[in-house]
């Protein structure tokens, strides 16, 4: 396949094992330079804690830059959220609202607030409490009539996002505005944030072989030939996944 843009989560699918990294950075690196292709970064993690990550860790500098779980988008050179992004996640957004209804939960345990953004309400939550917290904090979103979606992953974030916004939608956005085909499209990840990057169907996906069970649940009950779940892990994991759909052969 002919690989125009290349999106991945961070932390354990991107990151996690440097010396693939490694290779797979020189790799994107030589697509970027000899067929343009474009390279984004999904991530759950703010701004703030993105540049942390990429101070400790060897990231390639990406073209879009799509943090919060899908509620920010950046491009180079620009450190300001891309404003029609932006205000279509506004349309029907109440987030003090959210903040107040969820206040009442108290197995919902706010994260640092560097991670609680315009567009992100950010909890920590166990595994156990979440089997009744969740649909009960949905009903009780509901009830007021509010523009949301749950987002809970590695069995410990809760993310309350605008249902306009995730990572699979943040991309669109990007595939849009470069003018890119799904089907040229290589999505990676291995969490419960991720699954959205795989539900259009028509992108390759690349699952890497330590992904976390809520992940692999999903991609149980919703098979697709477009997706691959990998043996090796990380950034090894992608390695695989990319000669798999012979995107390697295209250099
Ligand atoms: C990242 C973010 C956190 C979020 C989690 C899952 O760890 O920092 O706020 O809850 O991803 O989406
Ligand atoms: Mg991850």
């Amino acid at each position: 396949m002919f690989l125009a843009l290349f999106v991945t989560d961070l932390d354990h699918t991107l990151v996690g094992d440097d010396r693939a990294m490694a290779e797979l950075n020189a790799l994107l690196d030589e697509y970027r330079q000899t067929l343009g292709t474009k390279v984004a970064y999904a991530t759950g993690r703010s701004p703030i804690l993105y540049r942390k990550l990429r101070d400790e860790k060897n990231l390639l500098e990406p073209d879009a830059l799509i943090t919060a779980v899908g509620t920010e988008i950046y491009f180079s050179n620009n450190n300001i959220s891309d404003l029609a992004w932006s205000r279509k996640l506004s349309q029907g957004w109440d987030r003090d609202l959210i903040v107040s209804v969820a206040s009442h939960f108290a197995d919902l345990i706010p994260q640092p607030d560097t991670e609680q953004r315009p567009f992100k309400v950010s909890y920590f939550l166990t595994k156990e409490a979440s089997v009744e917290t969740v649909p009960q904090l949905k009903a009780a979103l509901k009830s007021k009539g509010l523009n949301f979606d749950i987002v809970y992953s590695g069995d410990k974030d809760l993310d309350v996002l605008p249902n306009s916004a995730d990572k699979g939608q943040a991309m669109s956005f990007l595939q849009k505005k470069w003018g890119i085909e799904p089907v040229n499209t290589v999505v990676c990840g291995d969490s419960g944030n991720d699954i959205s990057l795989f539900r259009n169907g028509e992108e390759r996906g690349i699952i890497v072989g330590n992904a976390l069970t809520e992940l692999l649940a999903w991609h149980n009950e919703n098979p697709s030939p477009n997706r691959y779940l990998a043996k090796t892990f990380c950034a090894r994991g992608i390695l695989e996944g990319l000669e798999n759909f012979g995107v390697l052969s295209n250099l």
